[in-house]
């Protein structure tokens, strides 16, 4: 994509439209829908307008500092790339073009267990601070190998995601026929033709592939990868077993729960990060914002709480610092880059993201992360969001 177009991006939104334009709306729909009707996908934006920011005069905010830690790994600004699955669908260039653009903008970067590029490729490709994703498989010998591989390649920290015992029912992609790798059908082939930048770049690349695993556990799909191999019977005594095979800094992503996130401290975990899978699996599961308060008094200091989804402004971000979040994390915003314009289109996400946190926290009158707090925020009354529909 040439750069005067991703320069003429002005938000994320902007970026969102670049994205459906490339893409082939078979993988457009992949990376933009949830579940069911789509209530939580969208509430996990729309949440955030409920909450107004009062902000502080004559601070004297000429040295904007954004920097902060997340378990102890220093990070530019509190916004972490989250875990995505098949990143070449969107883009050739895929993990890597993402870990690369995280590492330049000073963020951690995590990677999926269903990566098209392999965690060694990926570590080998980009110095930036990197963790590690786990789905929990029935084959404990082949989770054990992931971790040791994780370990070995430099992943600092893990990330045990349990939102997605099963795979939520995302109907865009049962009525888009989506197979992982995307098989180009005959009702695919006048979108192929009409999105020729996307085509054209999926033809002439390798074929993709859940590149942590061997080449001889085929899928034919994600949806019939995960439902053969995923454990759904896992469960808080499989837990204890895992962190002792990992014994390093290890998170759990997927709780909305103030009783989870209890549970989740005295199992051992250093990270909650609350979401809902960006409203992929559970619908009318609670926008994170909304639950985020009682998530950090339940964790009481013993770990840090970190808000995974809806986050598209720089006031997102601060709304959760405010309520006690460490930092937050985010996956749509880079993929539309990605499917935007490969490496350029993630730096241009992320370019967005962080001088928009940084340009708030001068509005704000705050000089560092640290001094947001819960006088900075107050909840409206009457919810805005359910008033007017102020994002799409
Ligand atoms: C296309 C796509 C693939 C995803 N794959 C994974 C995954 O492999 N593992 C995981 O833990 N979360 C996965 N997620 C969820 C994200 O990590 C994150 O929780 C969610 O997207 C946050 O919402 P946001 O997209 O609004 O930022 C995926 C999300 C998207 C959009």
């Amino acid at each position: 994509m040439p750069t005067h177009r991703l320069a003429r991006c002005h938000n994320l939104e902007d970026l969102r439209r670049e994205a459906r334009r490339r893409a082939h709306p078979m993988v457009f729909d992949y990376l933009d829908g949830g579940a069911d009707d789509e209530v939580t996908l969208r509430r996990n934006s729309r949440a955030f307008a409920d909450y107004e920011l009062l902000f502080r005069a004559l601070v004297g905010v000429d040295a904007v500092d954004s920097a902060t830690t997340v378990l102890g790994t220093p990070c530019a600004v509190p916004i972490i790339a989250s875990p995505s699955a098949g990143n070449r669908l969107f883009h050739t260039e895929g993990e890597i073009a993402v870990a690369r653009a995280a590492a330049e903008a000073g963020m951690i970067y995590c990677l999926s267990t269903l990566s098209s590029a392999s965690m060694e490729a990926v570590a080998a490709a980009s110095q930036g601070p990197k963790w590690f994703q786990l789905y929990v498989w029935k084959d404990r010998g082949l989770v054990r190998e992931m971790l040791q591989r994780a370990r070995a390649a430099g992943y600092g920290a893990l990330i045990l995601t349990v939102d997605f015992p099963v795979t939520g029912n995302r109907e865009r992609d049962l009525r888009n026929q989506l197979l992982i790798p995307p098989k180009i059908r005959p009702r695919h082939v006048w979108q192929a033709l009409t999105h020729p930048r996307w085509t054209l770049d999926y033809l002439r690349s390798p074929a993709i592939r859940y590149a942590n695993l061997s080449e001889d556990q085929p899928a034919a799909s994600l949806a019939d990868f995960v439902a053969a191999q995923l454990h759904a019977g896992f469960d808080w005594h499989d837990v204890e077993w895992l962190l002792g095979e990992w014994s390093g800094p290890s998170l759990i992503k997927g709780v909305v729960r103030a009783d989870d996130a209890t549970r989740a401290v005295a199992a051992g975990f250093n990270g909650i990060m609350i979401s809902n899978h960006g409203g992929r699996q559970l619908d009318h599961s609670p926008a994170p914002i909304d639950v985020l308060a009682s998530i950090v008094d339940a964790a009481a200091g013993r770990a840090e709480v970190i808000l995974d989804g809806g986050v598209r402004r720089g006031t997102d971000v601060l709304k959760a610092l405010a309520l006690g979040a460490r930092a937050v994390s985010a996956a749509r915003p880079y993929l539309y880059g990605l499917a935007a314009g490969g490496h350029a289109g993630v730096r241009r996400a992320f370019e967005l993201l962080t001088t928009a946190v940084r340009r708030d926290m001068a509005l704000l009158g705050i000089r560092t992360p640290a001094e947001m707090d819960a006088s900075f925020i107050r909840r409206l009354s009457a919810p805005a969001s359910l008033q007017q529909d102020t994002r799409t």
